[in-house]
């Protein structure tokens, strides 16, 4: 549908006024990976020690959401498009709002994480590459997701028979195997001191 009768409206009080009151540096952190990388399990612990520092913080989670926005989504290419343009917005909306937002989806297509990234401004997208091997994610399959799509019972599986296109140049590199999860957020927050976020 198009906006063109669709006018926008301009809020008396902006993101500015926001973050004079909060004194903080708002920005999207992006988790992408295969599902059982550790997207989801990363991203809460780096929330965790976000918020005990004061920060206020909104965790988006893929398999969440798809439980109320995206339920009407599946995992054709097409749909996958939707979701991450969906999750886009609304992570933009946080960010407006002043609260640092962690977004942790499969997001297996490179275009679709530059548009989400796009949206905001230049620096506010943070993008998080969870590098764990398929082979790895495969061994967890913490849902028997995997062991479904190896024998299809469900298709479009991120891995399997749909594709993920890794980050040629993601803004943090964490391994999702052979480093603690506490080590891999640690990571994280370093980054985001050493370039003034928090
Ligand atoms: S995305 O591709 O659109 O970014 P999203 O992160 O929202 O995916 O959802 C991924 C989660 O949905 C996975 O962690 C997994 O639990 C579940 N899932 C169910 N079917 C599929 C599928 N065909 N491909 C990938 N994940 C699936």
């Amino acid at each position: 549908m198009s906006t063109e009768n669709i006018a926008w409206h301009s809020t008396k009080i902006t993101q500015k006024d926001r973050l004079q009151r909060l004194n903080k540096r708002p920005c999207i952190i992006w988790f992408t990976g295969l599902s059982a990388s550790g997207k989801s399990t990363i991203a809460n612990a780096v929330e965790q020690q976000l918020f005990e520092r004061g920060h206020m913080t909104y965790l988006l989670d893929g398999d969440n959401l798809r439980h109320g926005l995206s339920q009407d989504l599946g995992f054709s290419e097409e749909d996958r498009i939707e979701n991450i343009r969906r999750v886009g917005e609304v992570s933009k909306l946080f960010v407006d709002a002043g609260i640092m937002v962690l977004s942790a989806f499969i997001s297996p297509f490179k275009a679709d994480r530059q548009i989400a990234r796009n949206l905001v401004n230049n620096g506010d997208f943070i993008e998080v590459f969870v590098d764990t091997p398929l082979k790895i994610c495969e061994q967890r399959d913490p849902k028997g997701l995997y062991k479904k799509a190896r024998s299809g019972n469900i298709t479009h599986f991120t891995g399997i028979d749909s594709p993920y296109e890794i980050p040629e140049n993601p803004d943090i590199h964490v391994c999702g195997y052979d480093q603690s999860i506490i080590d891999s957020s640690l990571t994280v927050i370093q980054f985001l001191k050493e370039n003034n976020y928090i």
